[in-house]
């Protein structure tokens, strides 16, 4: 039976309660306006449809190679080619159920239980929980709306000599800010965890994203990082369970075994899907430029209304503003939001237990009607007393 002490440092997903009270809303009829999850609204590509039918009219839907697909890794070596530049050896590559399945291989076949691992706060919620649950260290980096949200080598390097690090995970364009380091800045973040032997993980899920620069993979700068990728987000797939890692070759066996045990493999249907969205950029592409106006309209919106930074973002597709000139309980202020407003936003304490209670985050991945009439709830929830 679990004990208490099992639940040590884990805390529950509030963007998944507030989904969950917006669902029990609309069931009585209510429309709500969800920005509180991070998802595309979008469909996937039409060929990516095509393909699924194909191979479940034609194909037996069986276990794969514990890596995944050759024909899937083949295409994987492509993109790192064409987009970045990088020639990547196949048997590196690691299809995943989703990124989330590649941060607990990453963590457990890289570091030695208790090993310290660094992570920005605000950041994504499920890797303090992940490290939690499997016994490692979590260090957290504050960054801050001053500093465009954005982790610095320096912060590394004190940080590290504050207490060593074993590693560090970083996601650029991140959630829930939307900040994304240069390519410059994280070519300085790999060299500075290579010289003071910090394993880096570099979550790249939200590459393709970007609202400006495009935004460059850690391989550029070497063959020591872990990096992982989903076909969640830029890929409109999150429903899929789909994603890969890179792994530096001294680890690709150790991961590959675990992965053959905890997993088997990456579902099927999913790798097919995968292949075939590998083709389709400029579908994803389109969809990508939706939510950069999203975007532009949401956080103008929010800026008029009060909401202190509230700014473009550098890329995903959320805004991460303070709403301390209402509240100072995002709990409290995202419920009644919902109840009130009927408008689903995710309270920042999910990203930042320490100061999240002064932020909210605004999803703006749905189509633009949507988001519009959000942003006329939300202006009418302000208007009324809170
Ligand atoms: C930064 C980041 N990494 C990883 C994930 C998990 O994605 P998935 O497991 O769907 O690939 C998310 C989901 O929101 C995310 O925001």
């Amino acid at each position: 039976m679990a004990n208490s002490q099992q639940f040590d440092g884990l805390r529950p997903f509030y963007a998944m309660e507030i989904l969950a009270m917006a669902k029990a809303k609309e069931a009585q009829g209510v429309e709500i306006s969800h920005l509180e999850v991070g998802e595309p609204g979008a469909q996937v590509a039409p060929q990516v449809r095509e393909a699924v039918v194909n191979t479940v009219l034609n194909d037996r839907q069986g276990y794969t190679h514990a890596k995944g697909n050759a024909s899937l890794r083949e295409k994987l070596v492509t993109y790192y080619r064409a987009q970045h530049g990088v020639i990547v050896d196949p048997d590196d590559i690691l299809v995943t159920n989703g990124s989330s399945a590649g941060f607990t291989l990453a963590f457990l076949s890289a570091f030695e239980k208790g090993a310290r691992i660094a992570v920005t706060r605000p950041g994504y919620p499920a890797y303090l929980n992940i490290l939690s649950s499997l016994g490692f260290e979590p260090a957290e980096i504050a960054i801050s709306a001053e500093n465009g949200w954005k982790l610095t080598a320096e912060q590394i390097r004190e940080t590290h000599k504050r207490a060593p690090l074993d590693g560090l995970l970083l996601a650029s364009p991140a959630n829930p800010t939307g900040a994304m380091v240069s390519t410059d800045e994280l070519k300085e973040i790999v060299s500075v965890c290579r010289d003071l032997g910090i394993r880096f993980i570099s979550d790249e899920i939200y590459h393709g994203l970007s609202h400006g620069d495009k935004e460059a993979t850690a391989l550029q700068f070497g063959d020591d990082s872990i990096v992982i990728n989903s076909f969640s987000k830029y890929y409109c797939m999150t429903g899929w369970r789909i994603g890969w890692m890179i792994l530096p070759k001294s680890l690709v066996r150790r991961t590959e075994i675990m992965a053959q045990n905890m997993f088997i493999s990456a579902p099927s249907m999913s790798q097919v899907a995968a292949e075939a969205a590998l083709d389709c950029r400029e579908y994803y592409d389109e969809q990508k430029r939706k939510y950069v106006q999203n975007g532009a309209l949401l956080t103008k919106a929010l800026n008029e209304m009060g909401f202190r930074d509230a700014r473009q973002s550098d890329g995903a597709f959320y805004a991460y503003v303070n709403i301390a000139d209402f509240s100072n309980d995002s709990i409290e202020f995202c419920q009644k939001l919902l109840e009130r407003g009927d408008v689903a936003a995710t309270p920042g304490v999910d990203f930042d237990r320490q100061e999240g209670h002064n932020f909210v985050r605004f999803s703006y991945a749905g189509a633009r009607a949507d988001i519009e009439n959000a942003i006329e709830k939300l202006a009418g929830f302000l208007a009324r007393p809170v």
